[in-house]
């Protein structure tokens, strides 16, 4: 039977092998798919295992997505522009294929089951490592008025203003930065919410925003989307949609089908909400 799995630590809390349980069950797969914790400093070690017993793809989860774009040894172009994967591929001749399917599912979750069209948008990114990095191509490349990344470290954010200096402007700053500016759509891409925290944001952004949207899920609102109702953004929504759409591209790259995801993404919300089922 084909195996994958999913590689990150901490991972026991991983919903990838439910959702391609799914799909494997809704496309008549039959393979296997499990979550594999790696030590923080063993994860090159954990993968080439994996892959020795007969693993065919995986995905990777915090904190490796940069250290999964080092060990690739061929790199989609999304990937190679996030400089961070999510998803492996093994192939022949002992190739690692990386891609990155985060920001495209983000973005078929925004635009297609939210359905938020992203083009003239202003977006205001918050966060600047990995999980942002993995994003802000596919949303440019949906031609925003505007985007922008606030980071608590603002360095950060303006190296990653360089990194995709060709594929389209950015403005970078701290949270302060952008008191009193008008966005339509606020993302959190930070980890704060992890540690049930907040970023420093201002009291305003989100008055004018018609959507909050955290890439974390959880059973109930985050932190961050609390703020976001309280001030009265009108849509919110946490990662759930996004986690089964990039799981759904994933599935794609090693498979060939697109499984349906809008029944995954209910299917994953009462899982969410009553765990045993
Ligand atoms: P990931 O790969 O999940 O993005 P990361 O590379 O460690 O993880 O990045 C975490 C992001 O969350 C960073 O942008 C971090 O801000 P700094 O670059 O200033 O450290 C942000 N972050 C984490 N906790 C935060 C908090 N409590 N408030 C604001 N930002 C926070």
């Amino acid at each position: 039977m084909d195996t994958y799995a999913v590689v990150g630590n901490p991972v026991a809390h991983s919903k990838s092998p439910f959702i391609h349980a799914r799909f494997a069950q809704q496309t008549g797969r039959i393979m296997h798919y499990t979550a594999l914790l790696a030590p923080l400093d063993g994860f090159e070690q954990t993968v080439l295992d994996f892959r020795k017993t007969g693993g065919k793809g995986m995905n990777i989860t915090v904190p490796f997505k940069f250290e999964a774009f080092t060990l690739a040894s061929r790199l989609t172009d999304r990937a190679n522009a996030a400089r961070a994967v999510n998803t492996f591929r093994f192939e022949e001749k002992e190739e690692i294929l990386g891609d990155n399917t985060d920001g495209v599912g983000l973005v078929r979750d925004i635009e297609v089951n939210l359905n938020f069209p992203l083009a003239g948008k202003r977006i205001l990114l918050m966060g600047a490592g990995g999980a942002a990095s993995g994003v802000i191509l596919p949303l440019l490349q949906q031609q925003p008025g505007l985007l922008a990344i606030a980071n608590r470290t603002p360095d950060k954010a303006a190296s990653l203003q360089r990194q995709f200096a060709s594929h389209g402007n950015i403005t970078t700053g701290h949270y302060h930065d952008f008191a009193g500016q008008r966005f339509d759509l606020i993302i959190n891409a930070t980890s704060a919410s992890l540690h049930n925290e907040l970023p420093p944001i201002p009291a305003d952004l989100f008055q004018s925003a018609s959507l909050a949207y955290d890439m974390l899920y959880s059973s109930k609102l985050t932190p961050f989307l609390e703020l976001a109702k309280m001030q009265g953004t009108e849509h919110l929504a946490d990662g759930a949609g996004m986690l089964v759409e990039q799981a759904a591209e994933s599935f794609l790259l090693w498979h060939g089908i697109r499984p349906e995801t809008q029944i995954v993404i209910r299917q994953l919300r009462d899982h969410l909400r009553h765990p045993a089922s």
